[in-house]
């Protein structure tokens, strides 16, 4: 059995677990903790610690800890951030919170992180072409896989759909904030569907978040040309796909390591 260490840090939550990479689930229950306000590297950094303490007898000292986030991940830091503290932007995340640990530390893009995951265990496994998953939460987030391989760092959640931000109009937050029956959603998540699937006609759609449990309410509504199917982690899936990246990272050290 093969267990890595994924945690997740999302805008409402800080989640992580143990993870059994042979079976691609939790190998214990998952613990979440508020995500502090504000949100700033250090008191997230503190939270993160606490998981990890947390879960000290299933996970080796030492071993790797695969980290998502919520904003695209270059080279170990954050070029943009929309929905956690902008302290965020530009500070050298990966290396701050290897030394906070002292473990060593995969910093991936939450979406891309979930997209991993449903490539190896779930809804889009084996699917050859262009897969695009999508998260809906407190943002969009999307990951691009092409047969089988990440292109990282998509951002196809701040498209911008008739003069919004997409993720401002779309998201799962805005369907709570807003009070929007699922019909009323599911036209705005039609038209951005849409959009995306015009511009680069992808062969599979995979709805994630959590919100994705409650796909009967809305995933029927939804008309496209692209098949579209619910993820098969939910929820699951960030913490999981970061979980994959930190044990990418062991087998195959360069292959995530800084380039520049
Ligand atoms: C961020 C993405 C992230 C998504 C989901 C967006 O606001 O820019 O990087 O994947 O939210 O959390």
């Amino acid at each position: 059995m093969t267990i890595s260490f994924g945690i997740d840090i999302g805008g409402s939550g800080i989640k992580g677990a143990p993870v059994d990479l042979q079976k691609g689930k939790f190998a214990a229950k998952r613990l979440r903790i508020p995500t502090p306000q504000p949100s700033t590297p250090q008191a997230c950094g503190e939270v993160i610690a606490s998981i990890v303490d947390y879960f000290a007898d299933a996970v080796p000292a030492k071993s790797p800890v695969g980290i998502t986030i919520p904003g695209p991940v270059q080279h170990g830091t954050v070029p943009f951030m929309a929905n956690l503290s902008q302290e965020w932007v530009g500070f050298p995340a990966d290396e701050y919170l290897k030394e906070r640990l002292g473990r060593p530390v995969s910093l991936f893009n939450d979406a891309d992180a979930a997209g991993l995951a449903e490539v190896k265990y779930g809804a889009a496994k084996d699917h050859p072409g262009l897969v695009i998953v999508t998260t809906l939460g407190t943002g969009i987030g999307t990951a691009m896989i092409y047969n089988g391989v990440l292109i990282p760092n998509s951002e196809l959640g701040h498209l911008e759909i008739d003069g919004y931000d997409a993720e401002k109009r779309a998201a799962s937050s805005i369907k709570e904030n807003e009070g929007l029956s699922y019909p009323q959603w599911a036209e705005r998540l039609q038209r951005y569907y849409s959009h995306v699937e015009m511009l680069l006609s992808p062969d599979l759609f995979v709805v994630g978040g959590g919100v994705s449990k409650d796909w009967e309410e809305f995933g029927p509504l939804l008309t496209l040309r692209t098949p579209i199917v619910p993820a098969a982690l939910q929820n699951k899936a960030g913490i999981i796909g970061a979980a994959i990246a930190a044990e990418e990272a062991v087998e195959h050290p360069d292959a995530l390591a800084k380039k520049r």
